[in-house]
Parts: C-alpha cells; sequence; structure tokens
C-alpha cells in the first residue's frame, strides 16, 4: 500500500515537472528564452520622439533560481543586416548585468524617420547563452520642427466663426476635407504623419487609414498636441490619389463640463505631411495648405464627445475621398502656421475597438418604441444594421438603466444627450455607426424604424485606451468574480485617454483623486506603464505656477484660477508616479515628475508654515461620497465626513514623505533629507494636534483611522488602539458597514487585514447587506457605481444629479482582493516586482482562488486551494526575481513544496515565511479554517 502511494506521488511528481517543461511548446529547451521585447513599454512603437528611448524584455525559464547574468543588444538600420548579427546603430556588446527594465539605447544618434531593428541575446546564470531574441522595431517620427512643412488647415465656413450661432447644448458639424495629388512614379514606400486639434479620421483612397478611435486623443493642446505616424504605402500608388479627413470638434473645440463650449478653440484643424519615396529614388511630400477643398455642409451634422452624431444620409457624398469626386462646390481650406505647441508621439497605447456585444434581450415598452438590454453597461456606441424610412431620423438613445416602466433612465446623464441620430436616403435596410463620440450605456432606446429591430440588427462595440490587460483573477466565490469583472469593465469604460471618472454624464474628466485612489487596481488590472506616462506629462503640463496640481488633467479651464489645489486629488501629481516606480520602477518618469511633486507640497507648505493644511485647499471634496452622503433614514447622518483639517493634513504628510524617497531614488540628496525631515515634522504635528494620548484621532470617523494608519503616522504603539476604534466604529455605529468614501474605503479595507482584522475585511467584502459592493451587484450593478447609494430598492435611484453607474473609484477594493485574496504585493524596495510578496490570506468561505499577473518582468501566478484540512499552494515566480511567500498554516513543521518537507525561514502566528528564487513551486501546509 505504501509502496503503491510511493510510486504514484513519483508519477505525479514526473507528471507534473513534464507538463511545468512544456511550456509554451519548448520542452526540448532548458535555455533562459527571451521575448515581449519593448521600447518606452510599447511593442514595436511607430514615430516616436525619444531620442533616448529604453528597452526592456521579459525572460522565461522552466527552471528555478534561473537569472539573466548578461544581455547584448543589436539595433540595426535594417532587419537583414540584424539578422546577420550585425547592429550598424549599436552594439551593447556583453554586458554583465541582470538589468532587463529600462536599458537606455546608446548607438547612433537616432534621426527623425528613422526605422530601427533590434533583438536581444541573454545569458543564464551559469553563462550559458540564450536564442536571439525575435527582432522588434521602433520609428522616429518627425522630431526636429523644421521637419514639418504642413500647415493647420480649417474649413472657413468654421473659421468666420458661424459656429457662434450654435445653440449651447448642440455640437458642431464635422468637416470634411479633401486633396487630390498625383504620383509619378511607383510607389517604394509612403509615410502619413497626422494630426488635428478636434478629432480626426484619415482616408487614402476611399480606405480608412489606422484603427484608432478619437484620435489624436486629449492633451492640454494649447502646451502639446499629438500626431500619429502611419504606413500607407499600400495606400498610394501612381496616377491620381485622394487623401481626405473628417474632423470632429471632440475635446478642443467641444463642450466640456464647466468650461463650455470652444475649450481649446473656436473650430478644428487638420495636420497632414506625407511623404512619399518612389522605385526611381524621386520623392514627393504632401502637405496640408491651402490647395485642399473644404466642407461642413456633409452628411454629419453634428458630432459631439457628450451628444453624440446626427448623421443625414441624404447629404453624404460617395466617393469624396476617391478621385474622380467633384469638390467644385467645396471651398478652399483656410491655413494656419504651425505655432507654439509641440507636436509630439503619443506614448500611450491608442484608443481602439476591443470587443463587440449583442443584445441578450430587446423589449418593446411603448409602441415603436425598443429597449435593448446588452446585459452589459459598457462603453462605446452602436453599429446599427436596421431598417428604416427615407427621411425618417431614428434614434438611438443610450443610457445605463432603465425605469420600472421598462423606459430608459436618462436623468443621470445630465446634459449629455448620448443620442445618435440616423436619417436615411431611402426606404429600407442601412448600416450604420457613429464616430468622434462615445456613450456610456447598458440600454439602448431605438426608434424610427420600419421594422423591429432582432437581436442581430444592433451591436455594441466597446472601445477604450488599448493598455493591454494585465491580470487575471478568478475565486471559489461567485460574487466576487462579479466584482472582479465589474472593476474590469469599469476600467473598460473610463481609459479614455485620460483616466476618467465617468463615461456616461457631461463630465469624463481626468478626477485626479479618482484615479489616485484606484492607481494600483489599475495596474493589477491592465498594464498601465505608458498610459500614466501620459497621464503625468498631463498633471505636468497643467500645473498651476505656483505649484498646486489640478483637481483633473488634463485641465481644459485656467488652473491658477480654479480646479487646482485640493487634498487627495492634487496628491495623485506625487502617488500615482510613485505607483508606477513601484510597479515598473521607472526612474526616469520619476525624475520627470520630481520638480513638480516637489513644487506641489511646497505650495502646501508655504501655505501652511505651522504644517496643519488649513489654508489654500481649494475645493475641498474631503473624502468624496462617503457615509454622510447617504440618504436613509436608518443611517446615521454624521460621523462620515473626516474632519477636513484631518483629511488635509494626513495627504500633506504623505506627499511630503514620498517625495522624500522619490528624492532619494533621483539622486537628490540634500532635498531627501529636507523632505523626510519636513515629512516627520508634519507625523508629529498631526500627533500633537489631532491624536489624543489614547490613539482617538479627532472626529472618530473610520476615514480619519484609515487615513493615519495608511499613511503610517501613528507612532507605533498606538497603531492598534485607533485600529480598534477603526474595527468599533464599523461594528457599532455602523452595524458593521463602512462609511468610507472615495479615498479612504480601500485604505480601510487594507489596514484592517494589516492590523489583524482581516476577518472584518473579508465579512465586509462578502457582505449582501446595503451598503456594500455586493448589494450592487446583487441590485444588477454590473459595472462599479459611484454611490454606495445609487440605486437601493427602498428609494430608488439616488439624486440624478450625481448618479454614476460606471465609477471606478469604490473599485479600488480591487486592490485588496489582489494583495490579500490571490495575495500579490510588490515590494518597494526592489521595485518592478524584482523582489515581490505572495500572501494570500484566506476568509469569507471561499476554498480556492487562482490569479496571474503580468508584470513588467513576466508572469506571476498564485493559486491555492484548501481541501482536507490543507492548504496547497502554487506559485510561479519568474525568472531573475525573488519572492516571499506566506502560507497560511497552522503547523510550521508539516509544509512540503513539490512533496518534499521543507523548513520555513520564520515562522509567525498564522503563517510560515519561506524565501523562494525563480521557479514554479507548489506547497501544502495543515490548515484550520
Ligand atoms: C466626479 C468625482 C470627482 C469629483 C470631485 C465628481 O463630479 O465624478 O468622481 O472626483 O467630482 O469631487
Amino acid at each position: 500500500m505504501k509502496k503503491t502511494l510511493h510510486t504514484s506521488i513519483i508519477i505525479i511528481f514526473v507528471i507534473s515537472l513534464l507538463c511545468s517543461l512544456n511550456v509554451k511548446g519548448q520542452s526540448d529547451s532548458p535555455k533562459l528564452r527571451v521575448g515581449n521585447l519593448r521600447c518606452e513599454y510599447r511593442i514595436n512603437p511607430v514615430g516616436m520622439d525619444i531620442i533616448n528611448p529604453r528597452l526592456s524584455w521579459v525572460l522565461e525559464s522552466d527552471k528555478r533560481d534561473e537569472r539573466q547574468s548578461a544581455y547584448r543588444v543589436l539595433v540595426a538600420s535594417s532587419p537583414g543586416l540584424l539578422e546577420k548579427d550585425m547592429g550598424d546603430l549599436w552594439d551593447s556588446e556583453k554586458v554583465n548585468s541582470d538589468q532587463t527594465l529600462h536599458i537606455v539605447y546608446e548607438g547612433s544618434s537616432l534621426l527623425s524617420r528613422m526605422e530601427v531593428w533590434w533583438k536581444v541575446k541573454v545569458w543564464d546564470r551559469k553563462g550559458n547563452p540564450s536564442q536571439w531574441s525575435q527582432p522588434a522595431s521602433w520609428s522616429m517620427g518627425l522630431i526636429r520642427e523644421s521637419d514639418w512643412e504642413a500647415q493647420w488647415i480649417a474649413d472657413p465656413a468654421a473659421v468666420s466663426h458661424e459656429t457662434d450661432s450654435v445653440n449651447p447644448n448642440d455640437a458642431l458639424p464635422a468637416t470634411y476635407i479633401r486633396k487630390s495629388f498625383t504620383i509619378k512614379s511607383t510607389v517604394s514606400k509612403a509615410t502619413a504623419y497626422i494630426s488635428a486639434l478636434g478629432l480626426y479620421e484619415f482616408h487614402l483612397n476611399g480606405k480608412r487609414v489606422g484603427d484608432q478611435i478619437l484620435s489624436p486623443e486629449w492633451t492640454d493642446y494649447d502646451k502639446r498636441v499629438s500626431y500619429q505616424t502611419y504606413d500607407v504605402t499600400e495606400l498610394i500608388s501612381a496616377g491620381e490619389n485622394v487623401a481626405g479627413a473628417i474632423l470632429g470638434e471632440g475635446w478642443y473645440a467641444g463642450r466640456l463640463m464647466n468650461v463650455g463650449r470652444f475649450p481649446y478653440g473656436k473650430f478644428p484643424r487638420l495636420l497632414v505631411q506625407i511623404e512619399i519615396e518612389m522605385d526611381d529614388g524621386s520623392h514627393q511630400i504632401i502637405v496640408s495648405n491651402e490647395s485642399w477643398n473644404s466642407t461642413t455642409r456633409g452628411p454629419i451634422i453634428s458630432s459631439g464627445i457628450y451628444n453624440g452624431e446626427t448623421y443625414d444620409a441624404r447629404l453624404a457624398f460617395p466617393g469624396w475621398d476617391c478621385p474622380g469626386f467633384n469638390d467644385k462646390k467645396w471651398s478652399r481650406a483656410r491655413s494656419f502656421n504651425l505655432d507654439s505647441r509641440r507636436l509630439v508621439w503619443l506614448c500611450n497605447e491608442p484608443i481602439r475597438f476591443e470587443k463587440e456585444l449583442t443584445p441578450v434581450k430587446i423589449t418593446e415598452p411603448e409602441p415603436g418604441i425598443y429597449v435593448v438590454d446588452f446585459g452589459q453597461n459598457m462603453v462605446g456606441w452602436c453599429k446599427l444594421h436596421a431598417e428604416g424610412l427615407k427621411d425618417k431620423a431614428i434614434s438611438i438613445l443610450h443610457g445605463e438603466a432603465i425605469k420600472n416602466d421598462g423606459t430608459l433612465y436618462t436623468e443621470n446623464l445630465r446634459g449629455a444627450l448620448q443620442n445618435d441620430y440616423y436619417i436615411p436616403d431611402a426606404d429600407g435596410l442601412f448600416d450604420y455607426e457613429p464616430r468622434f463620440t462615445y456613450h456610456g450605456f447598458r440600454y439602448v432606446e431605438l426608434s424610427g424604424l420600419s421594422k423591429p429591430p432582432a437581436l442581430h440588427s444592433i451591436t455594441g462595440k466597446v472601445f477604450h485606451s488599448s493598455s493591454p490587460f494585465a491580470g487575471k483573477f478568478k475565486c471559489s466565490d461567485q460574487s466576487l468574480n462579479r466584482l472582479m469583472e465589474n472593476i474590469r469593465w469599469t476600467m473598460r469604460g473610463n481609459l479614455m485617454s485620460s483616466p476618467n471618472d465617468c463615461p456616461q454624464r457631461d463630465e469624463r474628466f481626468g478626477w485626479m483623486g479618482d484615479i489616485q485612489a484606484f492607481a494600483q487596481t489599475g495596474i493589477f488590472t491592465m498594464d498601465m506603464a505608458a498610459f500614466f506616462t501620459k497621464f503625468l506629462q498631463d498633471t505636468r503640463d497643467d500645473q498651476a505656477d505656483d505649484g498646486r496640481f489640478p483637481d483633473y488633467a488634463p485641465h481644459p479651464g485656467n488652473v491658477n484660477e480654479s480646479y487646482s489645489g485640493v487634498p487627495a486629488w492634487g496628491d495623485a501629481g506625487v502617488i500615482v508616479p510613485w505607483r508606477v516606480y513601484q510597479n515598473y520602477a521607472d526612474i526616469r518618469l520619476l525624475a520627470k515628475q520630481f520638480s513638480a511633486a516637489r513644487r506641489w507640497v511646497d505650495y502646501v507648505h508655504r501655505n501652511n508654515p505651522n504644517l496643519i493644511w488649513a489654508n489654500g485647499r481649494n475645493n475641498d471634496y474631503n473624502d468624496w461620497l462617503n457615509g454622510n452622503w447617504i440618504k436613509s433614514d436608518c443611517w446615521p447622518k454624521d460621523g462620515g465626513e473626516v474632519p477636513k483639517e484631518v483629511f488635509a493634513t494626513a495627504f500633506f504628510a504623505n506627499s511630503a514623505r514620498i517625495v522624500g524617497k522619490m528624492a532619494e531614488i533621483v539622486g537628490r540628496s540634500e532635498e531627501a533629507d529636507y523632505y523626510n525631515k519636513l515629512a516627520d515634522r508634519i507625523k508629529d504635528v498631526f500627533n500633537k494636534e489631532f491624536v489624543s494620548p489614547d490613539g482617538r484621532i479627532k472626529g472618530n470617523t473610520q476615514g480619519g483611522y484609515a487615513l493615519a494608519l495608511n499613511f503610517n503616522l501613528l507612532p507605533e504603539k498606538l497603531r492598534q488602539e485607533a485600529n480598534q476604534y477603526l474595527v468599533e466604529n464599523i461594528n457599532n455605529r455602523y452595524n458593521g458597514h463602512l462609511s468610507t468614501g472615495i479615498q479612504t474605503t480601500h485604505r480601510a479595507m487594507l489596514e484592517l487585514t494589516r492590523n489583524g482584522n482581516n476577518k472584518l475585511a473579508w465579512k465586509l467584502l462578502t457582505d449582501h447587506t446595503f451598503p456594500s459592493w455586493l448589494y450592487m451587484i446583487d441590485n444588477g450593478a454590473t459595472t462599479i457605481w459611484e454611490r454606495w447609494d445609487g440605486y437601493v430598492k427602498e428609494s430608488g435611484y439616488q439624486d440624478p444629479g450625481m448618479n454614476s453607474f460606471n465609477h471606478w473609484a469604490l473599485g479600488s477594493i480591487g486592490e485588496w482582493m489582489w494583495r490579500n485574496i490571490i495575495g500579490l504585493n510588490p515590494d518597494d524596495s526592489q521595485p518592478g516586482w524584482k523582489h515581490f510578496i505572495i500572501a494570500p490570506r484566506p476568509g469569507g468561505g471561499i476554498c480556492w482562488a487562482s490569479g496571474e499577473y503580468h508584470s513588467i518582468r513576466g508572469r506571476i501566478a498564485s493559486s491555492w486551494i484548501i481541501k482536507h484540512g490543507k492548504f496547497y499552494l502554487d506559485v510561479t515566480v519568474p525568472p531573475n526575481t525573488t519572492a516571499t511567500i506566506r502560507i497560511p498554516s497552522s503547523k510550521a513543521d508539516k509544509i512540503t513544496e513539490s512533496f518534499q518537507v521543507i523548513i520555513p525561514v520564520s515562522v509567525e502566528e498564522d503563517c510560515a515565511v519561506f524565501e523562494v528564487e525563480s521557479g514554479i513551486y507548489h506547497f501544502s501546509s495543515q490548515y484550520k479554517r
């Protein structure tokens, strides 16, 4: 019997060994493999403007304890040279280093239009070389001002302010611009550089160029505008060619929340430069200038981000973007010189379609009015394939919810109409989808159709900034899986060039407080490195002269006058880059942000020399949407909001501390000393002013304790007391519920677990009673709601003035779920997941969880299951990294790894601790729930 067991264990072991060797079908290769080559976080980026870009790669190996001992990078000016292992631009030669991230290109100068190819080879810990990686590439855009021969152009009717008469709720008509040109010879290569002030769709000879949506995205257009580079060789040929563009008002000239119409300019403009090389060695260049023709009298009679598009098919001009079209009635475009704004490469992943949804149900609550339910709150627009009547407008109205009678609920959209219209030019079938807009919706109300729509008549097209998904999460509790799904959907919906608060009402701004709270959850969900690089540029572009960070970035108003200088919102300019550093080890970005972050702390300090942040707290949103906002008779009316000075001073102390750490890392030791001391002093004042000797914090709020604990502001001896008051407050005053808002909810949860109250954290997470995350889900949430009481059974929808159903701030709980259910925790002292901690903390009655996170250094995985009194934990630690594993365990001497008993490096009350090198490990321990 014993022998049989022994034999089967060996068989299982051999099978699992074989399986692990078979990763990606490379079982015959014991070597270290190198892949996922990226340049400035992007795969094969095109049109860059960084002259010393950074390269990175990911290692894979089937062996344990594997690491890189050296690398060699080759960069060549042609794929052929690279194939011959010739790095004519740069050969780093063999560098003895384990560095796989941010290797700075040190080859020949990178010039405008250059295309380069690169590959890398690495040596394992024993000095064996890998194969060369697959080749990767990058290319440069037009990096000198003098490269640009094009001029901005616009339609003269739009320029002559005819738009001023537009009703403030309307949007501008789209501009169509075209240019016919002749190519004299066979084209060997053609590259188009395109930008707009506004939004553009660019066409060549009837074909749309690129797959990006809402280009060139949202930046502070007064300072920088992105342009896109396209290889259009296949789209241009000898003979007559036509370049055409459609321009929308977008964020440049469209209505934006409090700023109103024309936030940056009054009419959209286009910039085009197409450079063509011929087989015979000659060149041609086509640039936007006054030789282009334009009109605003096309089929898109209005097009705005908030309101949607109205498309009158009767005004369509088929073939406008092809040769042979008669544009005699169009006007000559007006031109404008390139001005002081910089044309830049867009470093974040562009907005792209990700998926399509088919309706789950269509109802007809009123005759001829159809309500389509996609079963999922989503962001994008709809494609219609339906039947209509000539001249009869079809309305496509989008909303997140329905009323009891089944009709669409649109009150929470405020001033955003989210209504597309299509006016057919003939009876019968038509196909339609808008552009230059986006809608937040689960339901669509269709009216004006001539035939009832079928499920296939309408498709929901989901798009967002295409940062790659990085994390996968599953556990045995379906409600928690749904919660994580809701977080992912909310992230899809709000990652739209800037990190938005919401996607549906007339707001959709990169509110800094929201992304500050959500940043780590966002990082677990998607690879945010490139996106945050762009966002942090926006925070710097829109910092006020006195150092105030904006409340949102980009900031379309006057940041020196309003919407800047708010505790927790402005602090995003310090906290978000720190998160980027922790997760992606990006020191260059930290160095870029450093002086802005320092100026922010100096602003607060200057206004508050006694270190209590009382002055210069502009809008003071505090712990937005905390318990005091909940309207219910059986809920305390006060006690949720953190006293304003406690709240603000806690953020001040935290930011000063981070700026001190930033200074250390970027090598500014004097400033490090200064800000570390400042942080100590603020902490002292915080304690003197707000903390009583027994650990009570002024206001006795959950949020106050959460901040003080999370920012490490309390003396060690008072931590437990403060934590106890937090617990009591949750249990007694709020009957087992959180009263926290968007700044303190995830912090309270993290601190409960960190300070020995994991059980209570789990109870709050898995609670279904109001208010809780699962209450939202039980009441139909498929994305995260803005408010705990967005919808309450007894009272219905909350105040429509502020009730988004797609708001990621309360989704910051994702961070707790990743850190404690899957157990993944970055280690600040070895950033970029060089070392990390796997520490699952089971609870809430769940019996298994499984997750993987594609870190900047490769795939990290952690899966566990509780079975027959044992805790089984499988982990994957990528090559070149190490991990601390904390296994829940009731008997530290009975822990095995791959069936061998192993001795922990230390034992704590409820877990045993191991240090491991890279590899795949299978642990098991005795476990009592
Ligand atoms: C947004 C929030 C934001 C806030 C500022 C709201 O309208 O939707 O999420 O942070 O304003 O308090």
